[in-house]
């Protein structure tokens, strides 16, 4: 498969491999911590992928082999003032939303140490794979804050409030192992294989009928949010308005006939 790089960002390497990008945040020396500059350029990156009808999965992952991402950058925490801190907290929020929200999967490929904003990212993707050396965790009241990315909402709406308390109120770092038996990853894979994996699971993903698939997307972010008779009426809407397209009689008569779909996004 063809593999090619993208618009050059200074924090950032993009590359396409088919119809998957691959989002690597790349600040070495700080451990891919994330500072503004970078979350600005993932902001753009996650509109150019949501936009792009050419690619259908985003992979976000880590350079080198010991950090996804360590958090967010501590020398430019250091110096905010309380306006300064709500204003980065509104920003991360942002960015990570615009990754949930880009209607197509995004999966964290977590290749490392995953503290703070680095595991703030990863709640925000759809699916997390760890490697097995992986360690994730949200210290920030060890320095005296608080989660500012999602934290303190995404991680109890995934892991129930119970297990989300002690993870954020302990600063408690948790190793792969224990993140998958939490439910905080949906797997561990051996670090050689967490690339591969990812991009298996992509690749099963986009077989699929692309518009159920953003259906499916839209239905468990927005359902989430909503008392489950709404969740269920969205639900049902979707369900209709899939019936729609040609891509939902493509699936159902390829299942008889015996055959691969062949969907067409519409
Ligand atoms: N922000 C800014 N710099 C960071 C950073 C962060 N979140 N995490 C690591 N770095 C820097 C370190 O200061 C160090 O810089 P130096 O080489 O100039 O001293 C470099 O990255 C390597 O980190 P180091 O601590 O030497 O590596 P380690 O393998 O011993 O430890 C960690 C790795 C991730 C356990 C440790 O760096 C750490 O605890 N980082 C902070 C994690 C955190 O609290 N994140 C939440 C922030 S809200």
């Amino acid at each position: 498969m063809t593999t090619t790089a993208t618009q050059t960002y200074r924090n950032l390497l993009l590359e396409r491999r088919g119809a998957i990008t691959l989002l690597i945040v790349n600040r070495p020396d700080v451990l891919n911590a994330l500072n503004r500059d970078t979350l600005v350029e993932i902001e753009s990156a996650a509109r150019q992928f949501a936009a792009d009808p050419e690619q259908g999965a985003l992979i976000v992952t880590g350079a080198g082999e010991k950090s996804f991402v360590s958090g967010a950058d501590i020398n430019e925490l250091a110096v905010l003032d309380p306006r300064g801190a709500e204003e980065i907290s509104q920003l991360g929020q942002r960015v990570f939303a615009g990754l949930e929200r880009a209607g197509k999967p995004v999966l964290a490929a977590i290749n490392g140490y995953a503290f703070g904003g680095g595991c703030e990212l990863a709640l925000a993707c759809h699916i997390r794979l760890a490697a097995d050396h992986a360690v994730l965790g949200l210290p920030e009241v060890s320095l005296g804050i608080i989660p500012g990315y999602g934290g303190t909402q995404r991680l109890p709406r995934l892991v129930g409030a119970g297990r989300a308390l002690e993870m954020i109120l302990s600063g408690r770092r948790v190793k792969a192992e224990e993140a998958e038996r939490m439910g905080l990853v949906n797997h561990v894979v051996p670090r050689a294989q967490l690339m591969a994996e990812a991009e298996k699971l992509a690749q099963a993903i986009l077989r699929n009928g692309p518009l159920a698939v953003a259906a499916v997307l839209e239905a468990v972010q927005r359902g989430l949010q909503l008392p489950l008779d709404d969740g269920l009426r969205l639900e049902s809407g979707r369900f209709g308005i899939l019936a729609a397209s040609e891509d939902m009689h493509e699936g159902l008569k390829a299942f008889l006939e015996k055959r691969p779909a062949r969907f067409q996004r519409r």
